[in-house]
């Protein structure tokens, strides 16, 4: 249960946590976000959460709220007071209140700033990666800059009711040409037949996951090849094995993909030993 949550210097009780009518992230979707992982009480990967942070940002010329040691210092008072040894920090961080208008308000406007902790049971997400997930694939409907990780989160919670009610647990995007850019809250994988692990290329089209990131560390560990190229849905299909890998997942096998199996339609060994590595190699970082 979340306790508390920051917002713009104040740690306000649950209930009263609030923003204001006029905040740009409520009427225009102008804002950026991170979730991380915590465990053991820590975060896991914060540095690169941070730069992602950072580069989103910059992009939408919203200055920094506040240096990286007073987020750091906000991130384990958060995650203190609610007392969460194993969830999730959500942080956001819009370009703050103004009288409604397309056009940016001044530099020095200060950005709403908010952030909330909250405890996950990490034995159930290691359940469903014993069985894996399915996925439907649909067209992806998104705007042309993807890898800023922005709060216009609509066509991913459309996409993700759609895949639900095909009976499907996420949605897989795929592009005009047939391939697949990403899952709708995280990042897709293959690994063909000659144990090759595949994900499509960083671009406008797909976020710099972290964890896709680290990911990439744990298989130079393991002496996995990865390369990256795009992938189409057949070639999910032929493959020995799929996943998706998010802060929220880790590395999550999919085992059907619109109702086809992938492979041998069960979590494959690849996916298993990426996963039961991970923490091993990301940066865990003390709060
Ligand atoms: N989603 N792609 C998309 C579209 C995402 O929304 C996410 C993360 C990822 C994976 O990024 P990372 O490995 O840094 O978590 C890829 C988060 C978990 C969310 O919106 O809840």
């Amino acid at each position: 249960m979340t306790r508390c949550i920051y917002v713009n210097g104040r740690y306000a009780p649950y209930a009263e946590a609030a923003i204001h009518a006029e905040d740009r992230g409520f009427q225009f979707g102008d804002g950026v976000y991170e979730v991380i992982e915590v465990r053991g009480g820590r975060l896991v990967d914060p540095t690169r959460h941070l730069d992602r942070l950072s580069g989103s940002l910059t992009a939408l010329m919203i200055a920094a709220p506040m240096s990286r040691g007073c987020l750091m210092r906000v991130f384990a008072e958060v995650i203190a007071r609610n007392r969460v040894s194993s969830g999730i920090l959500y942080l956001q961080v819009t370009r703050g209140a103004a009288a409604r208008d397309f056009a940016l308000p001044n530099q020095d406007h200060p950005a709403t700033v908010v952030c909330l902790a909250r405890a996950m049971d990490f034995a159930k997400v290691d359940a469903r990666a014993r069985v894996g997930i399915a996925v439907k694939t649909m067209a992806d409907n998104r705007w042309g800059r993807c890898d800023l990780k922005t709060v216009m989160l609509l066509p991913a919670v459309l996409a993700k009711q759609a895949a639900k009610a095909a009976g499907a647990q996420d949605a897989w995007f795929v592009d005009r040409d047939g391939f697949v850019t990403e899952g709708a809250s995280n990042n897709a994988w293959i690994v063909t037949k000659a144990g090759e692990l595949v994900t499509r290329p960083l671009g406008h089209d797909i976020l710099p996951g972290v964890t896709r990131a680290t990911v990439m560390d744990v298989a130079r560990e393991l002496q996995l090849k990865v390369i990256e190229r795009p992938f189409t849905v057949a070639d999910a299909l032929g493959a020995s094995e799929a996943f998706v890998t998010s802060a929220t997942t880790i590395v999550m096998p999919v085992v059907q993909i619109d109702g086809q199996p992938v492979g041998e339609g069960k979590p494959g060994a690849v996916a298993a030993r990426l996963r039961a590595a991970f923490h091993a190699v990301a940066e865990m970082g003390g709060v």
